[in-house]
């Protein structure tokens, strides 16, 4: 099953976002039992994933495909520091090029195509109404540099990581939908360095494991972790650059909005080795789903009280819900008792 591109909706202003119900039913819901607590949860992307899921392809596309590379481009035009590589990654960046090319056309070819006979090549990406003959590996025969230039017509954000010295370095991407960090900051630094602001992984040995495990990746050998936090309102861009513009909707959560204006915020992180350049991609796939949306899984409603109730202060703190948990947890205690919950249907 794909699910068509969409018409444009906003992740601004008047928050025009919405779920069909299909996009409901395949959210990648994160929590495996009731207790949530930092772990090297990473796993192998086998492919094909289960039909209609989100794993079913290398890189998922859905119905909000058009309204997030038309986000994008509004955060690059007011901010290009969103998208950026080193030099030393221009490798990387036609490794990306070819890569998203070839996944996208050959997971859903009624919207792209890719043709390539020695370095020429040809790329159709219908629902952006783009057709580029290009020369693979020759930056001029592109309107714009060549990972900015993939990037642009990308669903979800993504970043090119460098390894050298059995470390990782944050040295190529394009970040216009993060989580509260920020890619200009970040840029260059290590894997431990911009984990740095995380509570309890680091002694928890978490990110020690998780580098070994992503140094070792191979090229025909992906991996994917899902992680979490919540936003208010359906707002892709919640980065420290634009903190003026969303850090004080926070303080708005009351019991009447909580099910219209506070959102869950799913990563589907995929990690894949470019086979030249030997980078690390890493990939962040974001589901936003409000909590009305989410509380019609009954299953998931009960299982997110109880996240939520036993969640750390430390990580409460760090994901930014401490001004609101309280409001949220007792708003979804009304679909936790006893019972056992019915299946979604
Ligand atoms: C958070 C990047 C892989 C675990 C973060 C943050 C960034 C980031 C930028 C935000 C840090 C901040 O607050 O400034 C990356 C990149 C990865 C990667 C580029 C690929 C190389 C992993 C892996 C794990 C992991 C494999 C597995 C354990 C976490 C955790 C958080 C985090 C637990 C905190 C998230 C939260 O509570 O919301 N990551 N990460 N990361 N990362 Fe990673």
């Amino acid at each position: 099953m794909h699910l068509a591109p969409r018409d444009t909706q906003a992740f601004r202003g008047n928050f025009t976002y919405r779920n069909s119900r299909k996009a409901i039913e395949r959210f990648p819901f994160p929590f495996p039992e009731d207790d949530y607590r930092y772990s090297v949860n990473i796993e192998p992307h086998r492919l094909p994933g289960p039909k209609g899921s989100v794993y079913e392809h290398m890189l998922d596309i859905d119905e909000h495909y058009l309204s997030e590379t038309a986000e994008r481009d509004m955060v690059l035009m007011q901010d290009p520091g969103r998208c950026l590589a080193m030099p030393h990654m221009e490798p990387a960046c036609w490794d990306l090029v070819e890569f998203v090319m070839s996944c996208y056309a050959k997971d859903y070819p009624e919207h792209f195509s890719f043709e390539r006979q020695g370095d020429e090549c040809l790329w159709e990406n219908r629902p952006l109404k783009i057709q580029q003959r290009f020369r693979f590996g020759d930056p001029a025969s592109l309107p714009l540099p060549p990972m900015e230039y993939i990037g642009r017509q990308m669903q979800g954000d993504f970043a090119l990581l460098d390894q050298r010295h059995g470390d990782l370095f944050m040295d190529a991407g394009v970040i216009t939908s993060p989580a509260d960090w920020s890619l200009a900051f970040d840029a260059g630094m290590s894997f431990k360095q911009w984990h740095g602001p995380v509570p309890l992984a680091h002694e928890m040995g978490v990110f020690e494991r998780a580098l070994k495990y992503l140094c070792a990746i191979q090229a025909g050998g992906p991996v994917r972790r899902l992680n979490w936090t919540m936003t208010i309102h359906p707002r892709m861009d919640s980065s420290p650059e634009t903190y003026h513009e969303w850090g004080r909707d926070r303080t708005t959560i009351t019991p009447d909005n909580v099910g219209k204006d506070v959102f869950l915020r799913v990563e589907l992180q995929t990690l894949v080795r470019m086979p030249r350049s030997h980078a690390l991609f890493f990939g962040i796939r974001t589901y936003l789903i409000s909590l009305d949306d989410l509380v019609t899984n009954q299953v998931w409603a009960r299982r997110l009280h109880r996240v939520l109730k036993g969640l750390p202060q430390a990580l409460v703190d760090y994901k930014g819900l401490s001004r609101y948990r309280g409001t949220l947890v007792e708003w979804l205690s009304q679909y936790d008792d006893d019972v056992e919950p019915r299946e979604y249907s």
